[in-house]
């Protein structure tokens, strides 16, 4: 009787312990030095430090994003060109590389930066393809956006009435950016 209660409690502790274990993020982005990389530091900083890592897209070895929970994908929208030019895109050497990874049982999120006056057409394409690339991986997407309070015409990055990730517009919208990025990272907790 006793034995069987002590038992009971180890295997009640052991449980806990593992359902408890600090869940991990990644945050991914390119390119450096602008506004990209400004909201990987805001959306870090919203995290439990120790529970989150950021890299470049340049430095993170692929088989490292196996180590995370929830991985988070930034960037910006530089024209078509950009995006189609594999030879000059990092973006696109880093899809390459991970391709036959396996990421089931994972989660993703974008976030993509924008200019909804200059380029009201093609606002944010880019998150859409960062989200085609890892079509074949496994990753569940979470954090869609709603459309509203923007005044883009078009965007590949649109299903119904969601961005599929956070779009967001420092030059246009810059004071709208850090209640933005604060009430997504809590959406993000929440669809965790
Ligand atoms: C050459 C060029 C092309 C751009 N094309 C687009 C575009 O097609 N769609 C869009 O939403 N924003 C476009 N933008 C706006 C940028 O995505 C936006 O300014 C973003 O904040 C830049 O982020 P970064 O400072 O991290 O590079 C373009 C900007 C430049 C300079």
């Amino acid at each position: 009787m006793f034995v069987s209660r002590y038992l009971c409690i180890i295997n009640y502790v052991l449980k806990t312990t593992k359902n408890q274990r600090m869940k991990k993020t990644a945050v991914i982005y390119w390119p450096k030095k602008g506004n990209v990389e400004n909201t990987a530091k805001k959306i870090s900083a919203l995290f439990d430090s120790g529970s989150i890592d950021v890299f470049t897209i340049s430095e993170v070895k692929v088989e490292k994003l196996t180590e995370y929970d929830l991985l988070i994908f930034g960037g910006s929208t530089i024209g078509a060109d950009n995006w189609e030019d594999t030879h000059t895109s990092k973006w696109y050497s880093f899809f390459e590389s991970m391709k036959n990874l396996d990421l089931s049982g994972k989660t993703a999120a974008i976030y993509g930066l924008g200019d909804q006056i200059l380029y009201p057409e093609h606002f944010v394409d880019g998150m859409a393809v960062i989200r085609d690339e890892f079509s074949g991986t496994g990753l569940r997407f979470v954090g869609a956006w709603p459309v509203e309070d923007y005044e883009h015409t078009d965007s590949k990055s649109i299903e119904g009435d969601y961005f599929i990730g956070l779009a967001l517009d420092y030059d246009h919208q810059s004071e709208l950016s850090e209640k933005r990025i604060t009430k997504w990272v809590e959406l993000l907790k929440s669809e965790f």
